[in-house]
């Protein structure tokens, strides 16, 4: 999705708003523009393509003595990612700028309108009306000007202005879609729509509500209600992430960076939150009462992509320990079906960013329908961690690829810890097996350590006789069919390489149909309840001649008599092995897409935070 960064202050504008947007390139974009002011006037520069393209034009303006300005990656939404279309955007007299991220649903009726006052539109953006709309109001006050704008846009928006008539300052607002503010007395004021273009400069952090305008000055920040027009009174929060935090620290790519970060967030996850001593799960910042436990007859868990692979996990532990049914939706579908929803009902949304639009919309419906809110989140003061009514957070710290790692079995880390949680207060688990459970749960973290560099050595290898496949089945049952599915999500999104993650049992009714000797089939065979059965559908795999990779326990010499592209996992907690077996699934695609020659970090057309619906 769209990135925004803004700086007002003493450092040199262009380094900073570069390198911000820089660390916002994971939220995948396809254009992006700078503008800044100097010596009275908008300078612009925009291009197609990577920031490198921008960087490439702009290479004269490096130094330029500009202290305040906005910058941008553009997510196509309305008209193609060409240089025209990419923000900021100009109103008629070419003094007054906006960057945009969201979507501007009435645009039409807007350009419609604004063309028949005179203005002309150089775009084929939604974002172009409101540099207009704001033009059009603009007598003198651009905050008055600005809100009167937002007033008329249906949709969502967090945007930055910048006027020559108020040279010293920035004004942005949101709604709908993030935007954070960093502040530092010596440095200035900083804006952006996620936390690590801020890192390098403040960790002082201030989250903007929806419905809310700052206006922004190297030293000062105020922030407006656009319903009421006053000030609101915004908490300034410190957070702990730091700049190498953001950085790929030696690896090649963010994502094998974080594939390996995974046994820390694990225990990040983890750390303080069981008590070594009976086993008591401490999750505070939940907020649930014993009494609201006691009365949750039905758990609906809400997540998109990966995130709801981490739900789908949680439904068989929460089911079989806690003993409560659990629903699990797609939060698109989610929204848009009947929902037999009441305050009996628990609603757990979980999400990396904490932005995603359609997670956002189903917990706000849910909400609506009397049910409380609980999410599982990676960013502190994320919106969806404002509207619940507790959280859990992970504690995987920043995740920059694009294909969520490190987030996910943190996510599933969390999702085990609440489990527990619900156990113990429902009285369906006794504390020795929940200490045993939680013992597990670092234990693993230690076996993954262990494991991932052979393992890394291991895949690299194999991979070279499947790399240029053209389909590729995965295959899992019972607690790892959720991760059959994580896995060929991950080698779709960045090797482009066609993927399906299935059920093994459900092979016969379908997917056999597209097994020949050409057709690989990763399979998760683990000794667990259901290993004899796992086996079976593998059998009938190779019946058919498919290439069969098997992922299994150590010591399991029966996988050798089914091929020889076999990748041997210690033997753990049974309920753990979503966790583990989801690292070789992760460094396959990883190997598989670099072999490939792909952009790992950023694959085409996909956003890491997809704060549109
Ligand atoms: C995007 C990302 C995925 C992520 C999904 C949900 O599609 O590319 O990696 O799983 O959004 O994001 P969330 O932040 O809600 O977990």
């Amino acid at each position: 999705m769209c990135g925004i960064v803004g700086y007002v202050g003493k450092r040199r504008l262009v380094p900073v708003v570069l390198e911000g947007l820089k660390r916002l390139e994971y939220r995948g974009y396809d254009s992006a523009g700078i503008v800044y002011l100097q010596d009275g006037k908008l300078v612009k520069f925009r291009s197609e393509g990577k920031l490198q393209n921008l960087e490439h034009i702009m290479a004269d303006a490096m130094g330029a003595p500009a202290h305040i300005g906005l910058g941008h990656t553009r997510w196509a939404t309305h008209g193609a990612p060409t240089t025209a279309n990419a923000h900021p955007h100009s109103d008629c007299t070419g003094d007054l700028v906006v960057v945009h991220n969201g979507i501007i649903e009435n645009y039409h009726s807007l350009r419609k309108e604004l063309i028949e006052k005179g203005h002309s539109f150089a775009s084929e953006t939604d974002t172009e009306v409101l540099a207009h709309l704001i033009e059009e109001y603009l007598d003198g006050d651009l905050r008055a000007a600005v809100t009167q704008a937002l007033s008329r846009i249906e949709g969502s928006y967090a945007i930055g202005v910048l006027w020559t008539g108020m040279p010293d300052t920035l004004i942005a607002a949101r709604n709908h879609s993030p935007l954070v503010i960093g502040v530092h007395e010596e440095d200035g004021g900083f804006l952006a729509s996620d936390i690590p273009p801020l890192l390098p400069y403040t960790e002082q952090i201030v989250f903007l509500d929806d419905q809310e305008l700052v206006v922004l000055q190297a030293n000062n920040h105020t922030v407006y209600s656009l319903v009421t027009g006053e000030v609101v009174e915004k908490k300034i929060e410190t957070i702990s992430w730091n700049a190498g935090m953001a950085e790929k620290g030696g690896y090649k790519h963010f994502m094998l960076k974080e594939i390996y970060e995974q046994p820390q967030a694990i225990i990040n996850t983890v750390s303080g939150r069981i008590n070594p001593e009976n086993g008591s799960v401490d999750l505070p910042e939940m907020n649930l009462s014993d009494a609201d436990i006691a009365g949750i007859e039905r758990i609906f868990l809400i997540a998109c992509g990966t995130s709801w692979h981490a739900a789908l996990v949680a439904k068989y532990w929460i089911e079989r320990w806690a003993g409560i049914p659990v629903e699990v939706d797609i939060a698109s579908e989610f929204r848009y079906r009947t929902l037999l929803i009441d305050e009996r009902v628990l609603t757990v949304s979980i999400s990396q960013s904490g932005e995603t639009a359609d997670t956002l919309a189903g917990i706000r419906l849910a909400k609506q329908l009397g049910s409380k809110i609980v999410t599982i989140c990676n960013v502190v003061g994320s919106t969806m961690t404002r509207e619940a009514d507790g959280t859990i957070y992970t504690h995987a710290g920043p995740e920059i690829g694009v294909a969520s790692t490190k987030a996910f079995t943190s996510q599933l880390a969390a999702l085990f810890l609440f489990t527990l949680f619900l156990a113990e207060k429902r009285g369906s688990m006794e504390a020795a097996k929940r200490l045993e459970f939680g013992k597990e749960l670092i234990r693993l973290a230690a076996v993954i350590e262990k494991i991932l560099p052979a393992l890394q050595d291991e895949i690299k290898e194999l991979i070279e006789s499947y790399y240029d496949s053209r389909d590729f089945l995965f295959v899992g049952r019972g607690l790892n069919f959720p991760i059959a599915m994580e896995g060929a999500l991950k080698l779709k999104e960045i090797s482009y390489i066609h993927a399906e993650g299935y059920a093994s049992g459900e092979l016969k009714h379908g997917p056999i149909a597209l097994i020949d000797k050409d057709m690989p089939i990763l399979a998760l065979a683990p000794q667990d309840a259901v290993y004899q059965k796992s086996i079976s559908n593998i059998e009938e795999i190779k019946a058919r001649q498919g290439r069969l990779i098997l992922i299994g326990t150590e010591g399991d010499q029966h996988l050798k008599s089914i091929t020889d592209d076999i990748i041997y996992l210690p033997k753990v907690l049974e309920e753990l092995n979503p966790i583990l077996y989801t690292i070789p699934a992760q460094l396959l695609s990883y190997e598989i897409a670099s072999r490939r020659g792909c952009d790992v970090d950023q694959p085409r057309n996909l956003a890491k935070s997809v704060t549109v619906e």
